[in-house]
């Protein structure tokens, strides 16, 4: 498998019918005048990003947007997770009815997962709908968080638990966005890619493997293809099952495990891709002690998370703790914890597992009680 050079822009249809749209990957997008074709046309649009980001890339955008909207503005959000909430989503509507906007405004979130939920969430409900752009700006963002139209803010009992499902009308994945992003941060979004493999494709699995290192140093033919087949694999998961009534829930490919991490440690001690890496390993453990895969699988699975410099052994916590925080995931139904396993064939299924096959693997993978932050931050 060769994969397409990203000198050209790869365009990629999400088929919804009437809610349907393109993503666009590729580099210097930002700058071709086809990235903008075909956007509606209106009196205001509003750039939503955050301090880390807008310093970085807001005027690029803005200078773009000059030429399809009347007038421009640019809202900067609090950066983090911890800003994930109603207080600053309440400021993108304090500027869009400040600035008198109307249904024809148009909403660009430029940032990574946490400015693309808000500004989706935003646009879902400001005058019960109105049209938004993703740009995304991390590779989190780029190969998952801003398609297929899930949006959310937290709340303080539970992570993304009040949103709505809302489609952008365009997804732009700019790839030389991604050079200013710190590599902690590239690394998690590694994660995300890593995914894809085991729950959908295996030859992609085996296209990634050997190539960990060369996307970490952004080599951009490979991260376009890595983009690319990501956002294919999604965009066909979401055409499929657009609200997660079975399918799409595959895409939680250790985030069971992952979530648990996140909240037992606290929201940003390890990033969600760190989360999800670690989790990945222990779902595909889980899977082998159902027979699923091998221990070579495994292995693989383990060498491509480390290799992506993520950390692949789980803080300690308490068993209980464990199982009461997976309770909380939401494809939990009527308390009973329902794992995404994998098999050596690229499938990925959704269902319960006894508690004493899941505890014996988190016992098997996570490490002495006194040592608890990510390795990557060690
Ligand atoms: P993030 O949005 O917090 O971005 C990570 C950090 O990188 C931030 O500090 C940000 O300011 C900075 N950053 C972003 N782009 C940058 C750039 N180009 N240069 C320099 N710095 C940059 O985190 P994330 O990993 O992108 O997203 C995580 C969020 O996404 C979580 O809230 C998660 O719940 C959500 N998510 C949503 C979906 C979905 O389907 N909607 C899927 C996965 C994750
Ligand atoms: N990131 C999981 C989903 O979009 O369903």
């Amino acid at each position: 498998m060769q994969p397409a050079s990203t000198d050209h822009l790869s365009r990629i249809t999400i088929e919804l019918g009437d809610r349907g749209y393109d993503i666009l990957i590729g580099k210097g997008l930002l700058g071709d005048a086809r990235t903008w074709a075909g956007l509606p046309r209106s009196a205001r649009a509003l750039v939503v990003t955050n301090d880390t980001v807008g310093p970085l890339h807001a005027r690029a955008l803005m200078d773009q947007l000059a030429g399809l909207h009347g007038r421009v503005d640019c809202l900067e959000l609090p950066d983090g997770e911890a800003h994930k909430d109603w207080q600053t989503l309440n400021l993108i509507f304090d500027r869009l009815l400040a600035t008198v906007s109307d249904r024809k405004t148009v909403l660009y979130a430029l940032g990574g997962g946490v400015v693309g939920d808000m500004t989706g969430f935003a646009a879902a409900c400001y005058m019960r709908g109105i049209p938004f752009v993703q740009v995304p700006t991390t590779l989190l963002a780029q190969v998952d968080s801003s398609v297929g139209g899930k949006t959310a803010i937290n709340h303080p009992l539970g992570k993304n638990m009040i949103g709505a499902f809302y489609q952008p009308i365009r997804v732009i994945c700019d790839l030389d966005l991604l050079r200013t992003l710190p590599a902690r941060e590239l690394s998690a979004g590694l994660a995300e890619v890593i995914k894809y493999g085991p729950i959908a494709d295996l030859d992609f699995m085996d296209w990634l493997e050997p190539r960990i290192a060369r996307l970490r140093s952004l080599d951009m033919d490979a991260l376009g293809y890595a983009v690319r087949r990501s956002c294919e694999i999604k965009a066909a998961v979401v055409a499929a099952d657009e609200r997660e009534g079975g399918l799409r829930a595959i895409l939680n490919f250790g985030h069971t495990f992952g979530h648990a991490i996140e909240a037992g440690m606290g929201y940003g001690t390890w990033l969600h891709g760190e989360a999800v890496g670690c989790g990945m390993v222990m779902a595909t453990e889980l899977s082998r002690r159902l027979d699923l895969v091998n221990a070579a699988f495994v292995g693989r699975v383990r060498a491509m998370v480390s290799a992506a410099g993520l950390p692949t052994v789980a803080p300690h916590m308490p068993a209980s703790q464990w199982m009461e925080l997976m309770q909380h995931d939401k494809k939990a139904e009527a308390g009973s914890i329902r794992f995404v396993l994998v098999d050596d064939r690229g499938h990925a299924d959704v269902r319960p597992v006894a508690d004493d096959v899941v505890l014996d693997v988190i016992s098997r993978c996570t490490e002495p009680a006194g040592d608890a932050a990510p390795a990557a931050t060690r």
